[in-house]
């Protein structure tokens, strides 16, 4: 048995690529290279020409210490008067396509399409001309996390009835007024973020606590909305405007702290605590959330006294409705996370306790500027293979994946993360055979980084934003981009 062990491990290394080799070759023909931005964290001009306000405008006004050094959105890099810089950017790096999002109190102040914002119409359809007539092609999300405030007024991502129609109506404009010229769709960005941190931990807008609860419900709530947007495309615009919609799910890859078979099946359940939960529904043959959450949050409800379990029923018509409702698998990646199972000392309820469960990072790993985006790359390759075990050969776009740090221009380190990330892709496309069809920077240019404010830079180009003009410098990482999409890769030296 023993000398058995050391042969098997004597020959590992040549049936298997070693984790951290760098594999050189090219991406399939048509591989899509991208960047992305998001409206709030770039756009600025927060109540410009008739926008109204939204979850974001609401928090950093109404709670500036909700924001490291009281940052806000209100100007960012106000891409709202500067796009025309972003597509030079843009044009400069040589992508295929543009990742960005509508704001939708800027396109509708009050959340529904009886009173329209021209002039944020305008704006939308000035910058797609521009990323077009430059030979960038415009992948717009529906909805990155700045919900009209008026529509949280009345409950928000927590009142079905008011937000399943809200945002299906949204979507409907959207593609009425510039379908025509856009064909990649995402409905939402990361359901699981607004969730867990929007409407459970407190954390983003709008600070809605009641982790455990509030965050299945709005959850429950986005599935069905995007579920209802894509129908909406489905049936009213592909057959005119022939494109694509589909919605992006974040996944942190969940290592298993060690081989004991309790801490593998808790690394499978945090996936699907962090994954299946929206892509289980949307993506797998049978729908509905994945079993292992169903499982684990109804028997922590039983034992908290609840009379049912609460993550809320589906229900049967509303399982097929959301069942295969996406084009393609939109996917955010950044890090990994190790796991090992733990039962939670103590009571109380919340999302985390559901999950038996405690997520640790390995000393080893290099870091970032920001705590949470450890650089792991050979997570990456990990998580799209367990994405094809899951879901089959669903086209997967990466519409995220990128580095923080405090903003310098020689930023070598952001270099060596996007070589070993890419890497990782490449690994899974050409060794593995998964269906990854694009890839996208997060972000072309440094932005507000949420509650981290400007602290923390994720930009391709620079944004001076002490300067009132906002001027943008090509990095060092632009110019390594640029090189990788020229060569679709990294061939052989
Ligand atoms: C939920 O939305 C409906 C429909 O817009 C509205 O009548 C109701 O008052 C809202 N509920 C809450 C709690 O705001």
């Amino acid at each position: 048995m023993r000398s058995c062990l050391i042969l098997l491990m004597a020959f590992v290394p040549i049936f298997t690529f070693a984790q951290d080799e760098f594999l050189y070759g090219t991406f399939p023909d048509g591989f899509m290279w991208g960047a992305a931005t998001a409206a709030y964290q770039v756009e600025g001009g927060w109540d410009a020409d008739g926008k109204g306000e939204s979850i974001w405008d609401r928090m950093v006004h109404s709670d500036p210490g909700s924001i490291l050094n009281q940052d806000t959105g209100d100007i960012a890099a106000d891409s709202y008067h500067k796009y025309a810089e972003d597509v030079a950017a843009l044009k400069e790096t040589g992508v295929d396509f543009y990742r960005f999002s509508l704001s939708w109190s800027r396109l509708l102040p009050t959340g529904r399409v009886d009173v329209v914002n021209e002039a944020g119409v305008a704006f939308y359809n000035a910058l797609i001309d521009a990323l077009l007539a430059n030979g960038v092609q415009p992948m717009v999300t529906l909805y990155h996390w700045d919900l009209p405030q008026p529509l949280e007024d009345q409950g928000g991502w927590l009142n079905e009835t008011l937000i399943v129609p809200a945002f299906a109506e949204y979507a409907a404009f959207a593609f009425e007024a510039f379908g025509d010229r856009v064909k990649l769709w995402l409905t939402l960005n990361e359901p699981w973020v607004q969730a867990v941190m929007g409407y459970g931990n407190g954390g983003n807008a709008p600070r809605v606590v009641g982790s455990g609860i509030t965050d299945y419900l709005s959850g429950l709530n986005q599935l069905k909305a995007h579920a209802e947007a894509w129908h909406v495309y489905n049936e009213q615009f592909r057959p005119t405007q022939a494109g694509q919609c589909a919605i992006t799910l974040d996944v942190v890859w969940m290592e298993p702290k060690t081989q004991l078979a309790l801490d593998i099946e808790a690394a499978e359940r945090s996936l699907q605590f962090k994954l299946g939960w929206f892509a289980h529904p949307i993506f797998s043959l049978e729908g509905d959330y994945p079993a292992s959450m169903k499982e684990a949050v109804a028997r922590h409800s039983a034992e908290e006294g609840y009379p049912e379990s609460r993550l809320p029923e589906m229900g049967e018509e509303w399982r097929l409705r959301i069942l295969g409702t996406s084009d393609f698998f939109g996917l955010n990646h950044y890090t990994t996370s190790l796991v090992e199972h733990s039962v939670w000392p103590g009571t109380g309820t919340s999302f985390d306790r559901d999950q038996d469960t405690t997520q640790s990072a390995d000393p080893a790993w290099p870091e970032s500027s920001l705590g949470w985006l450890k650089v792991v790359p050979w997570g990456f390759r990990k998580a799209l293979n367990w994405i094809k075990s899951e879901y089959g050969d669903v086209p997967v776009w990466i519409t995220e994946n990128g580095y923080a740090d405090l903003g310098e221009l020689q930023d070598l380190d952001r270099i060596s993360f996007y070589r070993a990330y890419i890497d990782e892709v490449l690994k899974a496309v050409v060794l593995d055979g998964c269906n990854v069809v694009g890839y996208t920077a997060w972000s072309i240019l440094d932005n507000f980084e949420w509650t981290q404010g400007y602290s923390q830079k994720f930009g391709l180009y620079q944004v001076d934003f002490n300067d009132p003009s906002r001027p943008r410098t090509r990095k060092e990482s632009a110019i390594a981009y640029a090189q990788i999409i020229s060569d679709n890769g990294f061939p052989q030296p």
